[in-house]
């Protein structure tokens, strides 16, 4: 499980954990995104909640991942990146068969000030939810994805004022879950304010891999 605030690395390091081990990435965020871009009737309804940084009800979340830790892929492990994103989910989850064989808790740090600038320099794919860094890791050409030539966009949560709202967010209802998952020996901290590679690395350390 990664934990970090907004921009901390979460989806960048999950992809890569699940190419070096094998796993699904399976990101609550993306699979949100998913719901708004087919227009479900999910997606309808959650469209303003998340544009603006606030959560989706604990009952549709929960579902959705219950759902999708069912499918196969998900049967020899996997990676998830945004959930349990606060105590009630948490909880919800350790009721589970997945959440009692939980291994680690990575918990990305990054300050503030780095947060910001890092999601005003972000560009995504809407078609493969590939991430970009227009300063240190930009698109082979400017302005379409180099994996499948779709056109880069902002994400609407990324405006300024949904990232100070999904900062405070985190802060309040998401950071008292490394308490929770320190109490039961879980929890490793990480540095992500240096490169990915560096990050990767670090976390493969903490994973004694
Ligand atoms: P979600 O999509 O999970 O957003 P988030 O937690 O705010 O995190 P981000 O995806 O913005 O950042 P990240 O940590 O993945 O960083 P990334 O790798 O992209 O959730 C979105 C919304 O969905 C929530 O606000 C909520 O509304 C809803 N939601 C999701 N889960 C929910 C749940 N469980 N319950 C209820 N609601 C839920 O990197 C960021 C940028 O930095 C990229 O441009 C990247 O290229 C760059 N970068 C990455 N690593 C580095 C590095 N080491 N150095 C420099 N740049 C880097
Ligand atoms: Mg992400």
């Amino acid at each position: 499980m990664l934990i970090g605030p907004p921009g901390a690395g979460k989806g960048t390091q999950a992809e890569k954990l699940s190419s070096s081990l094998g796993i699904p990435h399976i990101a609550t965020g993306d699979m949100i995104r998913e719901e708004i871009a087919r227009r479900t009737p999910l997606g309808r309804r959650v469209d303003d909640l998340i544009a603006g940084g606030d959560f989706i009800a604990d009952a549709d979340m929960i579902a959705m991942v219950q759902e999708r830790l069912a499918q196969p892929d998900a049967a020899s492990g996997f990676i998830l990146d945004g959930f349990p994103r606060d105590l009630a989910q948490a909880e919800k989850f350790s009721e589970t068969p997945e959440g009692k064989k939980l291994d680690a808790v990575i918990v990305l740090d990054l300050p503030e000030q780095e947060i910001v600038e890092r999601l005003s320099e972000r560009l995504v794919c809407p078609m493969c939810g590939r991430s970009y860094q227009v300063r240190l890791e930009p698109p082979a050409n400017d302005t379409v994805c180099d994996v499948d030539g779709t056109p880069l966009v902002r994400r609407p949560d990324d405006a300024p004022e949904s990232v100070r709202h999904r900062i405070a967010v985190y802060n309040q209802v998401t950071a008292p879950l490394i308490g929770y998952y320190a109490a039961r020996g879980l929890v490793r901290e990480v540095d992500a304010s240096v490169e990915p590679e560096q990050v990767f690395n670090a976390i493969l350390n903490a994973l004694g891999q």
